[in-house]
């Protein structure tokens, strides 16, 4: 991965550690508060270099996450593909792509209406990448052959009537969205979900299935997200102290859909770590059960694991794919369940 110390010659200026700070700070109240100001933000070079030190390389483990959940034939898809990032900023997932794949052969295509983030993002791919194919421009230009898009943190932006009309205008055959782990930005992942599932796309992460979102339909306050938990490099942790915000423990909303014939064999996700208390995990899970999409706590028993493999699910991130045995219904929606091995060893394994 990335570290601040490496970018720091690839940004578009030259910045003491208390200007990063200052624009971190306000880079972030626009985000969470003045969204109004965002267009200021990204026309101002200190504000964008700021966010290609911070954001980019925190953003960056999110895909490398959801890599990990991926199945291989969706993998290959994409590297069989040429990948377009939507509102692609300082190149931020292309890069992270480029981080976790062995993909010298794809074509990468970065979008930005942000001539000054574009400009951010040639100058890390000439300084840091400089042998990968990437084209950056201000709009999607027609492709022939597949292609799989990236909406990061944009959708949120361009509101999801966009980006439905951006993928069924250019026919994208993968479209992964890595969007704030928010409640506002679950509303528009919700509505840009129903509009994929109308124009014939599966779901293949978070969802097991199609069917209406069992969250929204048990209480309409609360939100689907997954949260990536992470290690970071020193400077970059540093930074993240310095402006008060927690990069290691990473909410986020994470789709991907796809029309290739890839089969969905997913089993229950994990969709929030509930509780941990004394002599249990309480988790809740989602899964599909003849078409429809259901919610169930499910109680793990810590005696039955080992002491490195309660550490392990302690710090679990959120959105993994599980699988296990059914001990007990303790209630239609309470289970008290046992890990398949196969399962346990990859959270212990962090695979
Ligand atoms: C928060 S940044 C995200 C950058 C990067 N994808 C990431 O996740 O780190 C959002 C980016 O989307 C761009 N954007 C928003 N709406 C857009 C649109 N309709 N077309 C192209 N770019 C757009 C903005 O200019 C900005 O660079």
């Amino acid at each position: 991965m990335i570290s601040f110390n490496k970018l720091k010659p690839a940004l578009l200026e030259e910045m003491t550690e208390g200007e990063i700070v200052k624009c971190l700070k306000e880079l972030s109240q626009a985000f969470t508060q003045s969204r109004h100001k965002i267009d200021d933000v990204y026309a101002s070079p200190k504000h964008i270099s700021s966010y290609a030190s911070f954001y980019l390389p925190t953003n960056m483990y999110k895909m490398a996450f959801l890599l990990k959940q991926l199945p291989n034939e969706l993998i290959e898809g994409i590297k069989n593909s040429t990948v377009v990032e939507v509102g692609t900023g300082p190149g931020t997932y292309l890069f992270g792509l480029l981080e976790e794949l062995n993909c010298e052969m794809t074509s990468f295509i970065g979008v930005d209406h942000s001539p000054l983030m574009l400009k951010q993002a040639e100058k890390i791919h000439q300084s840091l990448y400089p042998c990968s194919d990437i084209t950056w421009r201000s709009d999607i230009p027609k492709l022939p052959g597949r292609k799989t898009y990236i909406f990061g943190n944009s959708l949120n932006e361009m509101g999801h009537y966009t980006g439905l009309k951006l993928v069924n205008r250019n026919k994208a055959d993968i479209v992964i969205c890595i969007e704030p782990g928010t409640k506002s930005s679950f509303k528009e992942m919700s509505s840009f979900r129903s509009g994929m599932i109308k124009d014939g796309y599966k779901v293949i992460y978070p969802c097991s299935g199609e069917g209406e979102c069992p969250i929204i339909k048990l209480d309409e306050d609360d939100w689907c997200h997954q949260v990536v938990r992470t290690k970071l490099d020193d400077s970059i942790e540093r930074l993240s102290q310095l402006i008060k915000l927690d990069r290691k423990t990473m909410p986020a909303i994470i789709h991907v859909y796809t029309k290739d014939k890839v089969e969905n064999n997913r089993k229950y996700q994990v969709v929030r770590l509930v509780k941990n208390i004394k002599h249990a995990f309480l988790w809740e899970v989602c899964f599909e059960d003849a078409g429809e999409m259901k919610l169930v706590r499910i109680e793990l028993m810590k005696k039955i694991y080992k002491k490195k493999e309660v550490k392990a699910l302690e710090s679990m991130s959120t959105g993994y794919e599980i699988d296990f045995t059914i001990d007990k219904k303790i209630e239609s929606n309470h289970w008290r369940v046992k890990l398949t091995p196969e399962v346990l060893e990859k959270i212990v394994n962090k695979k």
